[in-house]
């Protein structure tokens, strides 16, 4: 048996799958604080629970960890975090970011690291801290993200020499070569001020980073992986298919060979877990958008989908531009959001609910065209996370992206991404070069639409239509 965990932005899930057949075996899943600042203590106990309510690790043969990226975890010497986590979808750091790029230059940024330093990148966290909380960040002794604590915690050491992380997550820092395979302690230092600070060892994809002896176990220890990338594991994503995950986060990944450096900031050229590359185009406003427009309408999100449904594309004229919490792609870290195309007629229900979707979707399918621009093929479009449930956004999706949408079953793609790591940890114990393991792919269901040019049209005459905070 091996077991992947994933400790998102709300919550850790465990599932634990046969190595050979990848068949679910158990699972468990504990709730932990949600926010953008968060205890990274807090994470290890929400594990704890959710391992119990999985039967424990005790049979288990080895473990994958993969997590919610970018968070800044920041150690003191003995080991204790010095302060909560500062977590991608916090955007206090914004105006570092600006800094970053004004001093150095968006072309270094991306050509160093593959990325434009945004507000969800380590790096601004890092120097936001440096400015605005100078003791804490003369304590640092060590810098890690989500899942490498997780990693170590499972590992039992104390020692900081054996943070361990993999390309895919140390490609969301900001101060990591996705091309040369190396930190960037420059940019690190530039930063940060400092360049005295333990980064952890970047593994290979299928390497035994260490034992797991926490809660009973005694299982070999995966690199572990950031959340985008273990999601492409669990999909075998390979060249030229796109996800499009719908979650706390709006995310468009695509797998490609080569390393990508965009210098307008709009796609990230991160390192996906096998490899190879995973360009991404992050929304930070995705389902929240649907809870939020859910609660002021005060009705459940099977009322929203119906409501949804029930109005024209386009919802008659009435355009959400969706930057709730700011907004990361466009890169507007201060931005609110606004309601458009009001009248006596188009102001109803059902046409706030239809924009809520077609809102988040016209976000990702700006996405779609920025992986296009820069010569990358699409050939199959998948759509991911909970907000692919809804019967609003299958009707919606298909029709604002002009495309056919696969919608594979249902899973939890980050954590069986994870086991899926597993497994190959496993694999190459015997055989160094073992290819990744090929669990039974468990189908998708094609959803087609009538597309609706149109309605891109409209949110893209919208998208300036808003007020900073
Ligand atoms: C990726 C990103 C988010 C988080 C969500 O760049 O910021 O997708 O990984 O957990």
């Amino acid at each position: 048996l091996v077991a992947g965990i994933d400790s998102s932005t709300q919550s850790c899930k465990v599932v634990i799958r046969d190595a050979a057949t990848g068949a679910l075996v158990r699972h468990g899943s504990a709730p932990h604080p949600s926010g953008t600042e968060v205890d990274p203590t807090a994470w290890w106990d929400a594990l704890a629970v959710a391992v119990e309510q999985a039967g424990g690790l005790a049979d288990v043969a080895a473990i994958s960890v993969g997590g919610q990226q970018h968070g800044m975890v920041v150690l003191d010497a003995d080991g204790d975090v010095i302060r909560p986590a500062l977590l991608w979808n916090d955007s206090r750091s914004g105006g570092a970011a600006r800094d970053l790029v004004t001093e150095l230059g968006a072309q270094a940024w991306a050509e160093g690291t593959g990325t434009v330093p945004v507000a969800s990148i380590t790096a601004t966290k890092l120097r936001w801290l440096a400015q605005h909380e100078p003791e804490n960040a003369a304590r640092v002794a060590a810098v890690c993200l989500p899942h490498d604590y997780l990693t170590w915690r499972l590992s039992g050491s104390t020692s900081l020499d054996d943070l361990v992380t993999d390309a895919s997550d140390a490609s969301g820092t900001g101060y990591y070569s996705g091309r040369d395979g190396a930190y960037r302690r420059d940019l690190l230092a530039h930063a940060f001020g400092r360049d005295d600070v333990v980064l952890p060892r970047v593994a290979g994809p299928r390497e035994a980073v260490g034992t797991a002896t926490a809660f009973g176990a005694s299982a070999l220890l995966g690199p572990g992986a950031g959340d985008n990338a273990a999601a492409a594991l669990a999909l075998g994503l390979g060249p030229g298919d796109v996800a499009i995950s719908l979650g706390t986060s709006g995310v468009v990944s695509a797998v490609v060979a080569q390393p990508v450096a965009d210098a307008s900031g709009t796609v990230a050229g991160f390192s996906d877990a096998t490899g190879n590359f995973l360009p991404l185009v992050v929304t930070v406003n995705c389902a929240q958008v649907l809870d939020a427009t859910r609660r002021v309408l005060g009705i459940d999100v099977d009322t929203l989908a119906a409501l949804a449904l029930a109005a024209p594309a386009g919802a008659g004229g009435v355009t959400l531009v969706p930057y709730l919490q700011g907004e990361r792609t466009p890169n507007l870290p201060d931005a609110t959001g606004a309601l458009h195309g009001l009248t006596l007629e188009s102001y109803t229900r059902e046409n706030v609910a239809r924009a809520a979707f077609e809102a988040i979707v016209c976000s990702l399918a700006v996405g779609i065209d920025a992986v296009r621009d820069l010569g990358l093929e699409v050939s199959s479009v998948r759509l991911l996370g909970g907000a692919a449930k809804s019967p609003a956004l299958r009707e919606v999706a298909p029709a604002v992206l002009g495309t056919d949408v696969l919608l594979p079953s249902p899973g939890e793609y980050v954590a069986d991404g994870a086991a899926r790591q597993a497994a190959w940890v496993l694999a190459a114990q015997d055989d160094a070069g073992a290819d990744l393991p090929d669990w039974a792919d468990s189908g998708a269901e094609t959803v087609s639409g009538t597309a609706t040019p149109h309605v891109r049209e409209q949110y893209a005459a919208a998208s300036g239509l808003f007020l900073s905070r």
